[in-house]
């Protein structure tokens, strides 16, 4: 009789061992405690249909970001009229799971309606119609989320490539304060949200010190900015570990927290022309980059896992904020169907089935490393 309780323990201590090898630890179980780790979620995942999906970000990520929801066009459609149902569910499911949830985004020149673009009664857009509509749209919208939206991504890609302004209508009918303009009106909606400059292709110098120079600019004119993100759609070997090294450096010397906000890997060979090609010519491309439709080959399945271990151990080194992958699964993600609609791409840490892949390991295997265990 004394012997039952003891074979007992040692049953449920195997068993204990045995499910803990099926289900590796939570990614966030294994991260430094300043790096808040995240995912975007789709509006499946955040309405809760895509309950596979969901159940993994709420095990493995502390952070979460709305891949649609929040951008103009989904949440103020017409002038008068906001749609606030599926942003508040998604405010919702992330602070019951204790999330950091990040606001994405408030000033962008895509996913904006043609409304918010046009001269009031057929006139050229002015200055101060745009930054009314801006003002009103930010401080409705921060307003609402007050104290619950942790972070916004205020500004998006507001860079050329050659550090120039981008030529949008917001520069063209406001005027190059309008990004400040767009600071200081989420700030005076929410004090206490944390607020970001997100762009791509930091990892080019000179986009880079580009971003740097415009937060220090708003820095100087007395404006809360708290972090400069890199969205990070990147390829399997491109952008080059030295770039992505040298641009962390570069904008935490620069005395701003670096975050990456959009985190991916595109697996496909990239064609020059395919960002602006036109039906005829995606067709194409698709006809030659849609390279493993039946799945991913050993050898690139590590190679991506190499990369992910590689751009982990660079971020924990320079201290990042913030590291948020675009999307749950490969089954889900946006570059199946951008920039070359309809094809079968790769670029996250779980499969389409919601399996672990070979990356996951590696980046839980860099976490560990850099934390000694
Ligand atoms: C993408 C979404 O993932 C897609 O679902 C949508 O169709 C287009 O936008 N940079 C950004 C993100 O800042 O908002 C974009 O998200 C990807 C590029």
């Amino acid at each position: 009789m004394t012997r039952s309780p003891t074979l007992l323990a040692v049953a449920a201590a195997l068993l204990a061992t045995v499910s803990a090898a099926a289900e590796p630890p939570p990614l966030k179980s294994l991260k430094p405690g300043g790096l808040r780790l995240g995912v975007a979620l789709s509006r499946a995942q955040s309405d809760g249909r895509d309950e596979a999906g969901l159940a993994i970000a709420a095990r493995h990520f502390d952070s979460i970001t709305a891949e649609n929801l929040l951008k103009w066009e989904a949440v103020h459609p017409e002038p008068d009229r906001y749609d606030f149902g599926p942003a508040d569910r998604y405010v919702e499911l992330g602070r019951s799971h204790g999330m950091f949830v990040v606001g994405h985004v408030l000033l962008w020149h895509q996913q904006t309606p043609a409304w918010v673009f046009a001269g009031e009664g057929g006139k050229k857009l002015d200055r101060e119609t745009l930054l009314a509509r801006l003002r009103s749209h930010i401080t409705t919208v921060v307003g609402r989320y007050r104290g619950r939206i942790g972070g916004w991504d205020v500004v998006n890609e507001a860079l050329e490539e050659d550090g120039t302004l981008r030529r949008t209508p917001w520069l063209e009918a406001i005027g190059e304060d309008y990004v400040a303009k767009a600071f200081e009106f989420a700030h005076q909606a929410d004090p206490a949200a944390e607020l970001h400059y997100n762009d791509y292709n930091l990892w080019k110098p000179a986009k880079r010190d580009a971003a740097v120079r415009l937060v220090q600019g708003l820095k100087a004119k007395g404006l809360r900015v708290d972090g400069i993100g890199e969205q990070a759609h990147w390829g399997v070997d491109d952008p080059p570990l030295e770039a992505i090294d040298a641009a962390l450096a570069a904008i935490r010397a620069s005395g701003t927290n670096a975050l990456i906000t959009e985190l991916d890997m595109d697996v496909l060979p990239r064609d020059p022309d395919q960002w602006g090609a036109d039906l005829a010519k995606k067709a194409r491309i698709r006809a030659a980059t849609n390279v493993y439709p039946d799945g991913l080959p050993p050898a690139v399945q590590e190679q991506l896992a190499r990369r992910y271990a590689d751009v982990f151990t660079l971020f924990l080194k320079h201290d990042v904020g913030r590291v948020t992958f675009w999307g749950v699964t490969d089954a889900t993600s946006w570059l199946d169907d951008f920039p070359i609609p309809g094809r079968v791409n790769y670029p996250l840490l779980w499969d389409r089935d919601g399996r672990e892949k070979p990356a996951f390991a590696a980046v839980a295997e860099a976490l560990r490393k850099h934390a000694g265990r």
